[in-house]
């Protein structure tokens, strides 16, 4: 089976002359697209959870500096720059933990330097957003290969949240993995937790698995436990939201538990991301800023209450899996088993 027969959504797109995102919120239901014209629009897209998922939301922002670029151009060709610092700023405010996020803006302001004055700058930084996008999804097939390949076939896989297009500039960091494996024939099943509160498992990679015709069953987090014990994975596959520079990895909120519980029942733990999400600053996970969120979220359901008139919530929306629990980190350079600092660096200095 083609590997990239399916990989046809595209939740961050450039239209020629707007930044157009995939309504995460409306699946999978309705796909509605939205327009943005500006850097502030995209920023709150990203803080409302328009978009989401750690490479999407890298992706989004390196977009969002074209779009300010343009305005800033636009209205005062001599101080582009300059005019740009509110929206950079703001972006950069939008969510704290995906390293994604910081690394595109770096990024793109690293070249906003290299930019000759008196020279539109919108051309240059569109064809970089263009190819952290194209890199991207190079580096998820590149993934797919890696991870598939520590697959024995047989047996089901595991996943948690959402890391499939809709996460990524396109194809997926786990979920790739896992498109991989199943064209290669090495699994026949995905158990894909439902993520609460926002239900990306449910919601999102349920609706991409099953366009791409691959078997699906949804479970609850609190399932995960007797699927393990009852032999029925492999592996659990997951994606991450920052890695410390010595493996531990950060990624949505119960990530951590299926790490734990896996040690336990002898299944092994993978988690795939690019080195976009790697954040060789922060030490150790103890560095990675966790987002809290409202507690509508966990205390209402589809904009609902359910929860009892009085309780109050605690609402992080990532946990740090030790290194420790990690049996393979896969990059699009190559892939780390069991992670440590050493092993980290020499992967990010080419060693
Ligand atoms: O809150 P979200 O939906 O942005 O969280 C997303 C995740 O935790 C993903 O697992 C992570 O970003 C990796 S996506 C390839």
């Amino acid at each position: 089976m083609n590997t990239h027969a399916h990989d046809s959504i595209r939740a961050v797109q450039w239209t020629g002359t707007h930044l157009r995102l995939l309504d995460q919120r409306r699946l999978p239901h309705e796909s509605v697209y939205l327009d943005m014209d500006t850097a502030p629009e995209a920023a709150v897209a990203i803080r409302d959870m328009v978009v989401r998922g750690a490479p999407a939301i890298g992706v989004t922002a390196a977009y969002a500096v074209v779009l300010s670029a343009r305005q800033a151009w636009s209205r005062d060709p001599s101080h582009w720059r300059d005019a740009m610092q509110a929206d950079l700023d703001t972006l950069a405010a939008s969510r704290p933990t995906a390293v994604n996020l910081f690394w595109a803006l770096a990024h793109m302001r690293r070249l906003m330097d290299r930019l000759p004055d008196g020279v539109d700058p919108t051309g240059e930084l569109l064809l970089e957003a263009e190819r952290i996008h194209h890199d991207d999804i190079e580096g998820n097939r590149r993934m797919g290969e890696l991870g598939a390949a520590l697959i024995d076939p047989g047996k089901a896989v595991l996943t948690h949240c959402n890391t499939g297009s809709l996460a990524t500039g396109g194809y997926g960091t786990a979920l790739g993995v896992i498109r991989s494996a199943y064209a290669k024939g090495l699994i026949p099943h995905v158990f894909a937790d439902e993520t609460r509160p926002w239900l990306q498992g449910a919601r999102l990679t349920a609706w991409e698995l099953v366009q791409d015709g691959i078997p699906v069953s949804l479970l609850c987090e609190g399932a995960a436990a007797s699927l393990m014990r009852e032999d029925r994975v492999s592996w659990v596959i997951v994606g991450a939201d920052r890695i410390a520079a010595n493996g531990d990895a950060a990624n949505k909120i119960g990530t951590y538990g299926l790490a734990v519980l896996a040690r336990h029942h002898g299944v092994r733990f993978m988690v795939v991301a690019p080195t976009t999400t790697i954040d060789m600053e922060a030490a150790d996970g103890s560095a990675i800023p966790i987002e809290q969120r409202g507690a509508e979220e966990v205390l209402e359901l589809a904009g609902k209450r359910v929860a009892a008139d009085g309780a109050g919530a605690w609402n992080p929306a990532f946990d740090v899996t030790p290194a420790g629990l990690i049996d393979a980190i896969v990059t699009e350079r190559g892939v780390v088993e069991q992670p440590d600092r050493e092993k980290m660096l020499a992967l990010m200095s080419g060693r």
